[in-house]
């Protein structure tokens, strides 16, 4: 049985450092939801991003519980909950509020959301795919009325998988948690038949992407007309037709829609758009379609989290992602 309280870590008010909270309460689940004892959470930039005091219109709840993506071992179903139960080990989205929130020992989740974690992926691969992957097939594929997507055709749908076959795509920052996923941008693109996928990323990251699809690495420190004076020559004069920036900075916008053919299509990362649903995701997995991203896991669970955030936050991580072991803490 789970215990009533717990550890969770948060940030008091916008700009205060991060806290760990010894007794905060363990939540029941809705009659549609899961309680999930978090093994491994994933970070994101828009944990420091918000802890820094840019919370915008997402955070309207102080302290602010960080953590976006969670695996775990579920140890209640709600009422009405059907296809999961106590022991399952599962993956799901986190949230911007403090019930569904990642940094705590138990966090709250709806089942439509939580996918089973396919035998061949650890409990830190899985906290890793849910924010990346999830902006990515939103980006891409998203038909819902106001989404911020291209709205291709999904690899599931009627050309998803032929459509753009031997067109050209570009991905900035390829070694991104997005990027990789982006290895969903990248791989996604490779699943959709796009061809030549150029990438930008430091170049010591050149034969892993290329593993993921990419078939041409440039070098990010490039300049940007540096960048789009090499385009040509690798896409054999293709127009480019399909732009990912994973970064989204204003130079990384401008490098990829400059490069983008007249009536190409480009998504950007922020700002921010949504979460896929899970059981589609853990097929993939499974068949081996997508590879989750490399992670590295930080000491001392929640307590661990400010300083993997800080580094986040100096541009000191590096193709991989940081995933924290919130039952660890101390
Ligand atoms: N909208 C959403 O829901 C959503 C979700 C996730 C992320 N995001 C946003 O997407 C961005 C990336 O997030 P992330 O989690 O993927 O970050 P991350 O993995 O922590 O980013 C670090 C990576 O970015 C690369 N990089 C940094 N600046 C670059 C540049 N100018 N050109 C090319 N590569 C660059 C670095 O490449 P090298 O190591 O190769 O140098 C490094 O591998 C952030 O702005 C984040 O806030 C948005």
């Amino acid at each position: 049985m789970a215990p009533t309280t717990q550890k969770v870590l948060g940030v008091p008010a916008s700009g205060a450092p991060w806290k760990i909270y010894d007794n905060w309460p363990v939540p029941k689940p809705g009659p549609n939801d899961v309680l999930l004892k978090v093994v491994a959470a994933g970070l994101n930039p828009a944990d420091w991003k918000i802890q820094s005091g840019a919370p915008g219109p997402l955070v309207s709840q102080w302290p602010f519980i960080g953590g976006l993506e969670a695996a775990g071992i579920i140890e209640e179903v709600g009422a009405e909950v059907t296809n999961f139960a106590k022991g399952d080990k599962v993956f799901c989205p986190g949230g911007f509020d403090q019930v569904h929130a990642a940094y705590k020992q138990y966090t709250i989740a709806p089942a439509l959301n939580v996918a089973k974690i396919p035998h061949n992926i650890s409990f830190e691969q899985a906290a890793s795919i849910p924010v990346c992957l999830g902006v990515v097939a939103t980006g891409m594929w998203s038909k819902a009325p106001g989404a911020d997507s291209v709205g291709f055709p999904a690899p599931w749908e009627e050309g998803g998988l032929s459509k753009f076959k031997g067109q050209a795509a570009l991905v900035v920052g390829g070694s991104s948690s997005v990027g990789q996923y982006e290895p969903a941008a990248i791989q996604m693109a490779k699943l959709q038949g796009f061809s030549p996928i150029i990438a930008t990323s430091s170049l010591k990251h050149a034969d892993w992407l290329k593993s993921l699809g990419a078939t041409h690495v440039l070098d990010r420190s490039m300049t940007s007309t540096a960048i789009l004076a090499e385009l040509p020559k690798l896409t054999g004069g293709k127009p480019i037709v399909f732009a990912y920036d994973a970064i989204s900075e204003a130079d990384t916008q401008n490098l990829a829609y400059d490069a983008l053919a007249a009536g190409g299509s480009m998504v950007v990362t922020l700002p921010m758009s949504g979460y896929p649903r899970g059981e589609g995701t853990a097929r993939w997995l499974t068949a081996h379609l997508v590879q989750p991203n490399r992670v590295e896991i930080l000491p001392n669970g929640l307590a661990g989290i400010p300083e993997g955030l800080e580094r986040s936050k100096n541009n000191k991580v590096s193709g991989v992602k940081l995933i924290a072991r919130p039952q660890e803490t101390v």
